[in-house]
């Protein structure tokens, strides 16, 4: 009857406990994704680069962990049409260079259309991403760093560009004290081009942010989708790569490496054919014969 128990507990406690590498997403339309999305319609395109692994979970709106699938936003960023953003590509390519990494654990957290002083602690976003944040790593793991693309739609009025730099490093004091990480690596893009006539100021602050531990990947030469609003799929991937690159360079210690290399069998079989009770029942019934042979 003990056996019995064992894959039961497996199955139940699925991807939850288990030790993983977080990174937060945040900021607006770039970081949720909107690559494959034309005319408000998602074109369903997964590159090679952005497909699921088993290795890499994201943090579902209802706070559990799922195998990570694009667009990585779209029960977080509910009212637009999500696509692909760099999130998944991210993923993959710091798996590739260490390939003995733990499951990296991605909680996205960006909305379409907001600025930086949406953004400010206290109000909705910021109350959601310290929220997920926070279930996030109770969960089992550690923040490893926050991904940041945003100030579009700070680049309109020459009053919220002068304020952008000020309020971005305030709302990196306000992260990282609140998480109580007060080293953790917040890796931002540099915006390229921009609806707004003040693009150069917010990319000023982007670029000249005098903090430790914050880098800037730069996005020029990125390309767009026909919309010229958003970066297309194959910019994503490559803006994914980018701050892949950021990010292993931040690691001054090895990441945890006690962390299964592969999922546990039992996982499989989850990734394989599903979950769901009747399933785990079947499973559990399976595995009870396996032990009593
Ligand atoms: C998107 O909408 C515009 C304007 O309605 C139209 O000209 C264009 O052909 C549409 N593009 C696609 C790919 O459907
Ligand atoms: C979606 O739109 C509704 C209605 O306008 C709004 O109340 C809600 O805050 C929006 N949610 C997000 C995540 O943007
Ligand atoms: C998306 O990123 C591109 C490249 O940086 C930039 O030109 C564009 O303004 C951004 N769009 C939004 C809506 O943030």
């Amino acid at each position: 009857m003990l056996f019995c128990f064992v894959p039961l507990i497996f199955l139940s406690s699925t991807y939850g406990y288990q030790y993983k590498n977080i990174i937060i997403l945040a900021g607006q339309s770039n970081m949720s994704g909107r690559g494959g999305v034309i005319n408000e319609t998602w074109d369903g395109f997964i590159p090679p680069q952005s497909k699921s692994n088993p290795s890499v979970l994201r943090l579902s709106a209802g706070l559990t962990w799922i195998e990570a699938e694009e667009p990585l936003h779209k029960d977080i960023d509910i009212n637009k049409t999500c696509g692909v953003g760099p999130g998944l590509a991210f993923a993959n390519y710091v798996l590739s260079k260490d390939p003995k990494q733990g499951p990296i654990g991605l909680v996205p957290c960006a909305i379409g259309g907001t600025s930086i002083a949406e953004w400010a602690r206290g109000g909705f976003l910021y109350n959601q991403m310290a929220k997920r944040a926070k279930a996030a790593f109770l969960d089992g793991g550690t923040i490893r760093a926050i991904l940041w693309y945003q100030g579009e739609s700070d680049t309109v009025t020459k009053e919220e560009a002068d304020r952008y730099g000020e309020r971005l490093e305030r709302f990196i004091d306000d992260v990282r004290s609140d998480l109580q990480l007060p080293t953790i690596p917040f890796i931002q893009v540099a915006l390229a081009t921009a609806m707004g006539p003040y693009i150069d100021i917010v990319r000023g602050a982007q670029l000249g942010m005098d903090l430790p531990n914050v880098q800037c990947v730069d996005a020029k030469g990125l390309a767009l989708e026909p919309d010229q609003l958003h970066l297309s799929t194959p910019s994503q991937v490559k803006l994914g790569e980018m701050l892949g690159d950021a990010f292993v360079g931040t690691i001054s210690s090895p990441l945890h490496s006690l962390a299964p290399t592969k999922p546990i069998p039992y996982l499989d079989f989850q990734h394989c054919f599903g979950s769901g009770p009747l399933l785990r029942i079947l499973w559990m019934v399976l595995l009870y014969g396996l032990f009593h042979q």
